[in-house]
């Protein structure tokens, strides 16, 4: 599954270093090879918080302070966060009382904090450590096609 994936999100960004139609692109591969997802876009960090970037899906809220929430966590912590069932953490935004799992990938490049990339699913436990690892191989791409 992840590499047909990065292949589509490899194919479609070569060449391109501007960010946002590489991130709304992939947004677009994501929510639809993705099955049982209905939320699937970017966050970008712009030096105070998070902003809604590229995505697909249901409108979604639009500012997310670090350290808040699923997204401002990973955000924060820098690190993969897999939510299994999103009542269960403490400070979760519901952008879509629809969501029940979750998973938030940090977008880092050059060492600096660029955004996150946020999955939803309305099925507990959808996301497993193959979506996360697959999730941040996608996620290096989109970095690795950044200006250096
Ligand atoms: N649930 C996220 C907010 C973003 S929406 O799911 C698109 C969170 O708790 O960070």
């Amino acid at each position: 599954m992840y590499d047909k994936i990065v292949l589509s999100v490899e194919q479609i960004t070569e060449g391109e270093s501007n960010l946002v139609p590489n991130l709304a692109n992939t947004a677009s591969i994501l929510y639809h090879s993705l099955p049982n997802v209905n939320w699937a876009g970017f966050y970008l960090y712009d030096n105070t918080e998070l902003v809604l970037g590229p995505f697909h899906g249901s409108p979604a809220c639009i500012r997310i302070a670090l350290g808040r929430g699923v997204c401002g966590t990973a955000a924060q912590k820098r690190t993969t966060i897999v939510v299994e069932d999103v009542h269960e953490f403490p400070g979760h935004i519901a952008c879509d009382a629809n969501s029940r799992s979750e998973v938030v990938v940090p977008l880092i490049h050059a060492g600096k904090l660029v955004g996150v990339l946020d999955v939803d699913s309305p099925l507990l436990g959808r996301f497993t450590q193959e979506d996360a690892e697959g999730l941040e191989r996608v996620a290096a791409l989109l970095m690795s096609r950044m200006p250096q």
